[in-house]
C-alpha cells in the first residue's frame, strides 16, 4: 500500500460524510465535468511547478538523489493525472456530458491564498503542502464516491483513481521535505490542515468534488 511512508503524516482534520456523496451522485455530469477541469488543473500544477522550480529550490537537501528526481517525479504526478483527465472525458462523453467552458474551484483558491508568495522557499513549501492537501481531500471524496456510486462504472473510477490520488498526496510531502527542515513541514502541514478544515467546512453546496456538505433543513 502507498501509506506506509504517508501514515507518519496528520491525516485530514475533517471527515465527508455519506449526504455529500449522495448528493454530488445526483448530478453526475456537472460531477464529472467539475472531476475533469481539476484533472487538468492538478497537471498543470505539476507542470508549473517544474517550469517555475526545474530542479528544486536548491535547499535542504539539493545534492541528492531525491533533488535529482525532483522535475522527473513531478512529470510523473503530471502524466498520472492527464491520464485521469482522458478517463473521466471518456465517461463524461459516454453519458451524454460536455466539457464546460468556465471552471471555478473557490476551494482550491482559497488555499492557494495561503500560500507564502514571494517568500523564497517557504512559498515552495507551501505550494507543494497545498497540493498535499488537494490530493488528501481529492482521495478522501473518491473513497466517500466509490461507497455511494449506484452504477459499476462510477464505482470502479472513484475506486481506481483514490490509490492514485493518496500516492500524489505523500509524494508531494516527500517533495516538501527537499526544500524545508522535516520539523518545519510538519509544522506547516499541521497549520494548513486547521485552514483546510475550516475552508471545506464554509463551502457552498453542489454537485463540485471540493463542494460543502449539503445544507440541512
Ligand atoms: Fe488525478
Ligand atoms: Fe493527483
Amino acid at each position: 500500500v502507498a501509506g506506509a511512508r504517508g501514515d507518519e503524516w496528520e491525516p485530514l482534520r475533517s471527515t465527508t460524510g455519506a449526504a455529500w456523496a449522495e448528493a454530488a451522485l445526483r448530478d453526475p455530469l456537472a460531477l464529472l465535468d467539475d472531476h475533469a477541469h481539476l484533472e487538468r488543473k492538478a497537471a498543470q500544477n505539476a507542470l508549473g511547478l517544474i517550469h517555475r522550480w526545474p530542479e528544486g529550490d536548491g535547499g535542504v537537501d539539493a545534492p541528492s538523489q531525491g533533488a535529482a528526481l525532483w522535475a522527473r517525479r513531478l512529470a510523473s504526478v503530471a502524466r498520472d493525472e492527464v491520464e485521469h483527465l482522458g478517463v473521466v472525458l471518456r465517461l463524461l462523453r459516454e453519458r451524454g456530458g460536455r466539457l464546460g467552458r468556465l471552471h471555478r474551484n473557490p476551494y482550491a483558491a482559497r488555499l492557494r491564498a495561503l500560500v507564502r508568495v514571494g517568500a523564497g522557499p517557504a512559498e515552495l513549501l507551501d505550494r507543494l503542502l497545498v497540493s498535499a492537501l488537494i490530493e488528501a481531500r481529492s482521495c478522501e471524496r473518491f473513497e466517500r464516491l466509490a461507497e455511494h456510486a449506484a452504477d459499476d462504472a462510477l464505482r470502479r473510477l472513484y475506486a481506481g483513481l483514490q490509490a492514485s490520488e493518496r500516492g500524489h498526496h505523500h509524494l508531494f510531502l516527500e517533495l516538501a521535505c527537499l526544500v524545508a527542515p522535516r520539523a518545519e513541514v510538519g509544522g506547516r502541514w499541521s497549520a494548513l490542515l486547521d485552514e483546510e478544515a475550516r475552508i471545506l467546512a464554509t463551502e457552498a453546496p453542489g454537485p463540485r468534488m471540493h463542494a460543502g456538505e449539503p445544507r440541512s433543513g
